[in-house]
C-alpha cells in the first residue's frame, strides 16, 4: 500500500503538467533486468496511413453512442456512453478516423455510471478541437507517455474540459513514466500549451487500476520498494530542473477548483517554468489552500493578465497580500477568498486593502472572530469612522460593515457594523493594554527605591523609630537590665564641659520627663567620689556605667587622663563584651593623629558626629543599646556587634592578651598612667582632663 501512496503523490504533484527531466537516478531503481523488460516503453507504432476507411463520420461502433451535428463545417458529437458500450470511445482510433477529414470535431463526452473512455493525455489530435468529459472513467491517461507519434501531431485542441471524472492508472504506465523519465518529450510536458484556451480539469480522483497492483507484490520489486520512493521524490525535485518552457499563449481561463489531492507544490511546478500571458481566470476554488502562494502574491510575473482569481472555500487564514502590488500591475483583480478560514481582521489589513486601488478582495463569509482585542478595538473604530475610512480608500469595501461576528457566541451573526466597543466585552485592564504594565513598573520602582532607602538608612530609621516613637523594630538586640548606677559616664577634656554639660543634663532633664528613656549620666564634676584616688574614680564610675560616651575632640586627645579614660572603657567593654563605648566626634581629626586604639576604636565602634541632623536620637539609640548580641565565635575568635560589624578578629593577638592581663596593663601601646602619675587624687578645676585635680 505504500508504493501506492507514493504513486499518489507523484500523480498529484504531477496533476496537469508534468515536467521531466534527466532523471539520473533511474538506472539505479530497479537494477533488475526482468524488471526493466517489464517496464520497457510500448510505444505505440501507429502510422498515419490508418484512417476512416468509409464514409462514416466517426467508427460506427460508435454510431448508437454518438450524435453528430454539423455546423459551418465542425461535427458536435454528443456521446452518452454507458455501460453496454464501456471502452468503446477510444480516443487514439478515432483520432485516426478522423485524420483526413476535412471537418473539426467536437466531443461532448457523458457517461453513465462511470463507463469508461480512453483517453491519453495530452489529447492531440489533428482535428480535434474540443473534448468535454463528465463523469467517465478515463483509462490510458498516460499510455501515450514518450510516444514519439504524438509529437507529429501539432496543437490543435482549444478546449479542455475533464470533471467528476476518475482517472484509472495502469500501474504500469504510471511506472514505466517514472522509472523512463528523461523520455519525456516537450510536447508531453506542457501539452497543447500553443492552442489551448480553456483548461478545466476540476473534482478529478485518481484511482490505481487493482488488477496490476498484484505485480508488486513480486518479490522482485518488493525489495525495491524504498528505491521507488527514493524515484518519486527524485522525481518532484526534478521537475525544477525542465531545460525548456511551456507557453500557454493562448490559455485564457484554467479552472482546477475541487481537489482535495492537490499537492503544495503543483502551483510553483506548474507556474516555474511556464508563462500565462493570456490567463484572465484561475479557479482553485475548493482545493485545501492553506496561504496566499507566492505566485499568487505576486501574480503579475506569473499571470499578467489575471483579472480574477478564486481562492473560495479553501482554509486561508492570513490576508496576506503584497502591497506592493498596485505598482507591479495596472489591470484590476479580483481575488475571492470567501469562505476561508480568515479570523482576525486587523487595521493594517483594512489599510493593505484600501491602498491596493487595483486589487479587490472578496473576504466575506470568513469566520471572523470578535473577542476582545486590540485588532477588534481599531477595526471598528475606523468602521464607525466615515472620515477615517474614506481616508483610508474604503469606500469599496462596504461589504465589510456587513460582515458577521463568528465567535463569540453572544456576537454570533452580528454585523461589524452594529456592535461597538463595549459589545467586545473587554476586561476592564486587558491583557494587552499597557496599564497594567505601567502600573506594575512603577510599584516596582517605589518598591526598589524604598528598599534602597531601607537599606542605606536602615540604621536611621531603627534610631528614630526607637527615640521617637519608642519602637523597638525587629533585629535590634534586645535590651537587658543590668543593675548599673548610671547610664554613661562622660569621659570629656575639660575644654568641652560647657558643651558637654549642656547637653547631658538637657538630656537627663528631657529624658526624664519622656518617662521612656531616663538616663543618668556620670559627669566627674558632679559624680566623682572626693577624696577617692582618680583611678579608682575612673575605674569604679567605668565599671558602675553601661557605656562610656567619649567625647573625643584634639582636646581630649591631648589629655593623658582623658586618654587613661578611654583605655579604661575600652577594656571594660573587652571584658562586657558589649558595646560599652560610645563615641561623640567634636571636631574632625586627622587620622594620623589618632593613638592606634583609638583608630581601631573608631573603625569598631559606631560614633556619633556632634554636627549630625539627629545626633541626639542617636546618642539616646546608642546608650539604650544596653545589651548587643554575643555570638558564638569561640572558634572563629571573632566578636561581631549587633549590627555585624566585626568588632575583633582573631589577627588581632593584642587583644586577647589584654583580657588576659589585669589592670593597670603594662602594655606599649596603652599608656600606663600609673607609671607617669603615681597618685592623681580629685580635685577642683586643675586637672588637665575632666578638670579633677591632681594631687
Ligand atoms: C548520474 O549518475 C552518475 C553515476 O550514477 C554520476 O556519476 C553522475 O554525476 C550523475 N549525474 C547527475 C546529473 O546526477
Ligand atoms: C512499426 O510498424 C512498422 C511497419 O508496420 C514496422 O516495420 C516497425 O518495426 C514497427 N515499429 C515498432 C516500434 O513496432
Ligand atoms: C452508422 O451510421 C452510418 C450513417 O450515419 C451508416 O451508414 C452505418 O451503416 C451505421 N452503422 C451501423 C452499424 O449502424
Ligand atoms: C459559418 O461561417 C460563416 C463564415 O465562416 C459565418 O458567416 C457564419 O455565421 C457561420 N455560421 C454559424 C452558424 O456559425
Ligand atoms: C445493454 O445491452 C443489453 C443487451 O445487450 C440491454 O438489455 C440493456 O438494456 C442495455 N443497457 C443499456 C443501458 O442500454
Ligand atoms: C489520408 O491523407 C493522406 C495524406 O494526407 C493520404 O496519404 C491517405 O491515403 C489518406 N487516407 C485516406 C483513408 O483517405
Ligand atoms: C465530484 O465527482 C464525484 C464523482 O467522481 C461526484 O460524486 C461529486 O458530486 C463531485 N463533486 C462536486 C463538488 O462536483
Ligand atoms: C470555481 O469553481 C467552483 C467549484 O467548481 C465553482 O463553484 C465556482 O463557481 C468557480 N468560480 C467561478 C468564478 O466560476
Ligand atoms: C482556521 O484557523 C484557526 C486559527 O486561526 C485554526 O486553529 C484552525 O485549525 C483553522 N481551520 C482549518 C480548517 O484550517
Ligand atoms: C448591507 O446590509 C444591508 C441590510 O441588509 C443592505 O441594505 C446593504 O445593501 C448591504 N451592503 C452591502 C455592501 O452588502
Amino acid at each position: 500500500m505504500r508504493t501506492v501512496l507514493i504513486v499518489s503523490f507523484v500523480l498529484t504533484v504531477y496533476s496537469i503538467y508534468h515536467g521531466h527531466s534527466q532523471e539520473n537516478s533511474t538506472d539505479a531503481l530497479f537494477g533488475q533486468d526482468s524488471l526493466m523488460d517489464f517496464l520497457k516503453l510500448d510505444v505505440m507504432n501507429e502510422t498515419e496511413t490508418v484512417g476512416n476507411s468509409g464514409n462514416s463520420i466517426l467508427p460506427e461502433s460508435l454510431n448508437d453512442t454518438c450524435t453528430i451535428t454539423e455546423t459551418n463545417g465542425t461535427y458536435f458529437c454528443s456521446c452518452l456512453i454507458d455501460k453496454n458500450n464501456s471502452g468503446l470511445w477510444d480516443f487514439v482510433a478515432i483520432r485516426k478516423w478522423v485524420l483526413n477529414s476535412s471537418y473539426e470535431f467536437q466531443f461532448d463526452l457523458k457517461c453513465v455510471d462511470f463507463s469508461m473512455i480512453l483517453l491519453p493525455w495530452p489529447i492531440k489530435a489533428k482535428n480535434i478541437d474540443f473534448v468535454r468529459v463528465k463523469s467517465c472513467t478515463i483509462t490510458g491517461f498516460f499510455t501515450d507517455y514518450g510516444n514519439p507519434y504524438i509529437e507529429t501531431i501539432p496543437d490543435h485542441l482549444r478546449v479542455m474540459d475533464i470533471s467528476n471524472s476518475i482517472v484509472l492508472i495502469g500501474l504500469k504506465d504510471l511506472m514505466s513514466m517514472v522509472t523512463n523519465f528523461r523520455e519525456v518529450t516537450e510536447d508531453y510536458n506542457c501539452g497543447n500549451d500553443k492552442t489551448l484556451q480553456t483548461l478545466i480539469y476540476t473534482n478529478v480522483t485518481y484511482k490505481y487500476n487493482m488488477d496490476e497492483i498484484n505485480f508488486l507484490k513480486d518479490g522482485q520489486f518488493e525489495n525495491s520498494e524504498d528505491d521507488f520512493i527514493g524515484a518519486g521524490s527524485n522525481m518532484i525535485a526534478n521537475t525544477r530542473e525542465l531545460n525548456h518552457r511551456c507557453t500557454f499563449s493562448e490559455l485564457k481561463q484554467i479552472d482546477q477548483s475541487t481537489s482535495t489531492s492537490k499537492s503544495r507544490y503543483f502551483l510553483s511546478i506548474q507556474t516555474e517554468l511556464s508563462t500565462f500571458p493570456k490567463l484572465t481566470f484561475y479557479n482553485l476554488s475548493n482545493t485545501g489552500q492553506t496561504e496566499i502562494t507566492k505566485e499568487f502574491k505576486t501574480w503579475w510575473r506569473f499571470f499578467p493578465k489575471m483579472k480574477l482569481l478564486d481562492l473560495s472555500y479553501n482554509f486561508i487564514s492570513t490576508l496576506d497580500l503584497d502591497p506592493s502590488a498596485y505598482t507591479w500591475s495596472s489591470f484590476k483583480i479580483k481575488i475571492d477568498l470567501r469562505f476561508n478560514n480568515i479570523t482576525e481582521l486587523t487595521q493594517s489589513d483594512l489599510e493593505l486593502l484600501g491602498s491596493l486601488s487595483n486589487v479587490n478582495v472578496d473576504i466575506r463569509n470568513n469566520p471572523i472572530n470578535c473577542e476582545c482585542s486590540d485588532h477588534m478595538i481599531e477595526v471598528l473604530e475606523i468602521i464607525h469612522d466615515d472620515t477615517k475610512w474614506e481616508a483610508l480608500g474604503l469606500h469599496r469595501y462596504e461589504y465589510l460593515k456587513n460582515m458577521t461576528c463568528n465567535l463569540p457566541d453572544i456576537l454570533k451573526e452580528r454585523k461589524l457594523s452594529k456592535i461597538t466597543k463595549s459589545d467586545l466585552s473587554c476586561p476592564l485592564f486587558s491583557a494587552s493594554s499597557p496599564a497594567p504594565i505601567i502600573v506594575l513598573s512603577i510599584c516596582i520602582v517605589i518598591l526598589i527605591v524604598i528598599i534602597i532607602l531601607l537599606t542605606k538608612f536602615r540604621k536611621e530609621i531603627f534610631i528614630l523609630t526607637y527615640t521617637r516613637f519608642h519602637i523597638i523594630l525587629p533585629c535590634q538586640p534586645a535590651e537587658v537590665s543590668e543593675n548599673k548606677t548610671y547610664d554613661a559616664f562622660v569621659s570629656y577634656s575639660s575644654q568641652d564641659e560647657e558643651w558637654v554639660s549642656k547637653t547631658f543634663k538637657e538630656l537627663e532633664t528631657s529624658s526624664q520627663s519622656d518617662g521612656y528613656h531616663q538616663f543618668r549620666f556620670c559627669l566627674h564634676h558632679r559624680d566623682f567620689i572626693p577624696g577617692k584616688t582618680i583611678f579608682d574614680n575612673v575605674i569604679d564610675s567605668v565599671e558602675s556605667s553601661r557605656h562610656t560616651v567619649i567625647i573625643l575632640s584634639k582636646h581630649f586627645l591631648q589629655s593623658h587622663y582623658c586618654m587613661y579614660e578611654f583605655h579604661e572603657a575600652f577594656q571594660q567593654s573587652i571584658i562586657e563584651r558589649k558595646r560599652h563605648m560610645v563615641v561623640v566626634l567634636m571636631e574632625n581629626i586627622p587620622e594620623g593623629e589618632l593613638p592606634t586604639d583609638l583608630k581601631r576604636c573608631l573603625k569598631t565602634f559606631t560614633y556619633i558626629r556632634r554636627d549630625d541632623s539627629i545626633f541626639k536620637d542617636r546618642l539616646i539609640f546608642a546608650m539604650s543599646h544596653k545589651a548587643r548580641k554575643e555570638t558564638k565565635s569561640t572558634n572563629k575568635n571573632t566578636v561581631t556587634d549587633g549590627l555585624d560589624n566585626p568588632v575583633f578578629s582573631s589577627s588581632e593577638k593584642d587583644v586577647t592578651l589584654r583580657l588576659q592581663t589585669s589592670r593597670p596593663r603594662h602594655d606599649d601601646s596603652v599608656i600606663t598612667l600609673s607609671q607617669i602619675v603615681p597618685d592623681l587624687v580629685v580635685g577642683h578645676n586643675e586637672s588637665k582632663c575632666n578638670g579633677y585635680t591632681v594631687a
